[in-house]
């Protein structure tokens, strides 16, 4: 396989060195704002003149111009595999069709889930049984930073700072602790496993910015780990869908889940829960998972998506859960949907609300 490779940071530069390791996938040239030397170019003409590159890798991040080199890819017949998920929550859809088109492929496994092969287990799930749910715990820094506060009784500034030294967290940590990054995660779980095609910002969303100890010992008390967890369902012909810290219940593994670390589950009425957990970034793990794309092209897979995607929103207003609720007036536990909780809540300044699990 001869392959463009588009970024050489973190990700990009793992490609290299796994990609190196074998004997058949080849970086032809890799897209790079570095100096340019080697297989190393600062223009994506070179990339796209080039006639043996039969592969596109894109792991630089960012919609523009990831989503123009996308098209110019498939466009010209190439195969297109990416680690984006921010691409791919906002144009995966239109992307999978043209791949569709032009009978290519286009895959993403490392866009949820970091080195879990989550997607790609998913995409072959929902094509073999059916599927009704899909979460978990698909962000390493807050997960960080959660289990930092609770095991070392730390507060939220310093599990932050903990984080950005270990590199776990970004200067700006906003898209990762408003929970944002789990919302595209979701997203891209929702199309693969129940072929919806949901915008994040349509994903009821609510992080661990206002998190504080007393809020972890609330959760300890009732015997609980407090997580930011996604999860979303497709049953009766309902789409619920959502992110939000949990006090998870002492049977369900996502409690246990330590450090950095990730759970991806799919769950259906025959296969029961499926649970995969693993490390959801970082350099090698994520370059492992776009190796996997690579191989699964090799073997004649080329889509995760299923043929037809429906646009949808999510339902705000179905089911009702328990909720642990700490404002300035106090601590409260009341019962309402998503939607009542959001526009009661999440707005109040400093207020911080947990979803208390209950058995299903
Ligand atoms: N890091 C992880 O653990 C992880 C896990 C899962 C998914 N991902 C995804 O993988 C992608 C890459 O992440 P990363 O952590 O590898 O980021 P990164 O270390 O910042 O690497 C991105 C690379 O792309 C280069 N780049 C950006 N725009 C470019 C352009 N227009 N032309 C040429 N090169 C360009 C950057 O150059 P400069 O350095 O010069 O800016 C950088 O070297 C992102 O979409 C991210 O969400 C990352």
């Amino acid at each position: 396989m001869n392959i463009g490779l588009l970024g050489t940071g973190t990700v990009g530069g793992g490609v290299i060195q796994m990609a190196g390791q074998t004997a058949d996938l080849r970086i032809v040239k890799a897209l790079t704002l570095d100096k340019p030397e080697g297989i190393l170019t600062n223009d994506f003409a070179d990339i796209a003149s080039d006639g043996s590159i039969d592969t596109v890798a894109e792991a630089m991040g960012g919609i523009s111009p990831a989503y123009e080199y996308a098209r110019a890819s498939l466009e010209a017949g190439r195969n297109f595999i990416t680690s984006n998920k921010l691409l791919v929550s906002a144009k995966g859809a239109e992307l999978d069709a043209l791949a569709r088109k032009k009978g290519v492929a286009f895959l993403f496994g490392a866009a949820c889930g970091g080195g879990i092969p989550y997607l790609e287990s998913l995409s072959v799930a929902r094509e073999s049984y059916p599927l009704d749910r899909v979460g978990g715990i698909l962000n390493g820094t807050t997960n960080f930073m959660l289990f930092n506060m609770e095991s070392r009784a730390l507060s939220y500034d310093q599990a932050l700072a903990m984080a950005q030294e270990l590199g776990y967290a970004e200067r700006d940590p906003s898209s990762d602790v408003l929970g944002l990054d789990t919302a595209r995660k979701i997203v891209l779980a929702i199309a693969v496993g129940f072929g919806f095609d949901v915008r994040p910002q349509d994903v009821p969303t609510f992080g661990i910015s206002t998190v504080t100890p007393e809020d972890i010992k609330a959760a300890r008390s009732t015997g609980r780990a407090l997580k930011l967890c996604a999860r979303a369902s497709f049953r009766e012909g309902v789409l619920e869908a959502r992110v939000n810290p949990v006090f998870c219940a002492p049977q369900n593994p996502e409690g246990a889940v330590s450090r950095n670390f990730n759970m991806a589950w799919f769950d259906g009425p025959q296969c029961g829960r499926i649970a995969l957990y693993g490390q959801g970034a970082g350099r090698f793990p994520t370059a492992s998972n776009m190796i996997r794309d690579l191989r699964s092209i090799q073997a004649g897979k080329l889509h995760m998506l299923p043929e037809t995607l429906k646009q949808a929103q999510p339902d705000q207003n179905g089911r009702s859960r328990l909720w642990y609720v700490r404002t300035d007036a106090g601590k409260q536990e009341i019962r309402a949907t998503v939607g009542e909780i959001h526009r009661r809540f999440a707005t109040v300044p400093g207020a911080f609300f947990a979803e208390i699990e209950e058995e299903e």
